[in-house]
């Protein structure tokens, strides 16, 4: 008799189970827009420039515990990075930064920390959120609701305001800073501003999940809504990745960080928060967050960053365009504007689960069952074919 006799098979994760899926797919001509990684024009993860010089400048050195909340020069950069160098949060000393396996680990330590010192129980996501923050939050004891986002045209902003507004003090808001996965479509700062009004207004607690910064406009405009956050003086997390902005998906490199009330408060939850790092993986590893602190820091490499940041931003830009005027020309039946509309790593389709599996199965195209497809990993060599399944299947 064993003890998991009786466990069920649980189905594959709805994106990284793409990946397995494609990987064992035969095809040739196959085409894999489920993950969000990008990929460069000749269809490579690349590794960035500033990566490789950051790699080659470090000093090959011992490698011993990092102390549970990460690396201090890496923490003190991504800081500055997520909140500005001019922070009033910062300089009053209400805000702590955590290094964390990448942003998801920065979201699951900040779900556990909240449920283990607050009286937080519900947590709402946006409809539709990345497929594993409804999951994260739900193992982290969580219950989880969701607020109005999408419609073709862009965010559902009445229904979501009114969502909001209907939200019990307490409830813990996930939002998406920029690059809204999986949709596309961001909030204006107008409605920013609205948002930050009515979360302080109902008691609400913001959860900002930064996992694109840099990819919609720019560094700076991409963090706007923590800064506008940060500048309502009310307590709030940020979840904040390099996975994709340095290209360090496999390195694990993200941060969690706590708007507090006051330095004590910040203190008391810094203290916490090693415990919800402690008992999930003890100490965080060192050699992405050194990669990272040094890229951040060093003058030059910091600008060769920017530029290559621009460089992928300017290629996703053209890449949308290329979908449009390719989805005309394959006579796709639909509106073809969310390609141009949208904004990041993810175009939202329209395209509904039967056609996104005949979209696998037949052309080898793989995108997630709710539509989702990722553009950054578009190419001119594959964006034609792409266009014609999508025309096939609309
Ligand atoms: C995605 O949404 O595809 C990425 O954030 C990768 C992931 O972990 O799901």
């Amino acid at each position: 008799m064993s003890i998991f006799s009786s466990v069920e098979l649980a189905p594959a994760d709805p994106i990284l189970g793409l990946t397995e899926q494609f990987l064992a797919d035969a095809s040739t001509q196959k085409v894999n827009l489920g993950v969000g990684v990008y990929q460069d024009e000749t269809g490579r993860v690349p590794l960035l420039e500033c990566v490789r010089r950051a790699e080659t400048e470090i000093t090959p050195a011992p490698r011993p515990y990092l102390p549970i909340v990460g690396l201090p020069a890496y923490t003190g950069a991504v800081r500055e990075l997520v909140f500005g160098a001019d922070s009033p949060a910062v300089a009053e000393g209400r805000v702590t930064t955590v290094q964390t396996l990448s942003g998801t680990g920065a979201l699951k330590v900040g779900a556990d920390l909240l449920r283990a010192v607050t009286a937080a129980e519900r947590v709402l996501i946006s409809d539709p959120s990345w497929e594993n923050h409804r999951a994260l939050f739900t193992r982290a004891g969580f219950q989880v609701g969701t607020y109005a986002y999408y419609t073709p045209q862009g965010v559902a902003f009445d229904r979501l305001l009114a969502d909001l507004r209907a939200a019990a003090p307490g409830t813990v808001v996930v939002l998406h800073a920029c690059c809204h996965n999986p949709t596309g479509f961001d909030l204006t700062p107008a409605q920013w501003d609205q948002v930050v009004a009515l979360t302080a207004e109902r008691d609400l607690v913001p959860f900002v999940d930064m996992a694109y910064q840099g990819f919609a406009a720019g560094l700076v405009p991409d963090a706007a809504a923590i800064a506008r956050f940060a500048a309502s003086g009310r307590p709030f997390l940020a979840a904040t990745s390099f996975s994709k902005s340095m290209g360090l998906y496999g390195e694990r490199v993200g941060a969690l960080s706590i708007v507090t009330a006051s330095p004590d408060e910040a203190a008391r939850v810094a203290s916490q928060v090693k415990i919800a790092i402690r008992t999930n993986y003890s100490s965080p590893p060192t050699h992405g967050a050194a990669v990272a602190a040094r890229i951040l820091t060093d003058p030059s490499l910091r600008a060769m960053w920017d530029a290559e940041l621009t460089g992928m931003r300017d290629r996703i830009r053209q890449m949308r365009r290329a979908l449009a005027d390719a989805l005309v020309a394959a006579g796709f039946r639909g509106d073809v504007s969310f390609a141009t509309a949208q904004t990041g790593m993810f175009s939202y389709t329209g395209l509904s689960a039967e056609q996104m599996i005949r979209l696998r199965s037949e052309f080898g195209v793989y995108g997630t069952d709710r539509g989702r497809i990722c553009v950054a990993a578009l190419n001119p060599a594959n964006v034609g074919t792409v266009a014609a399944a999508m025309a096939a299947v609309s």
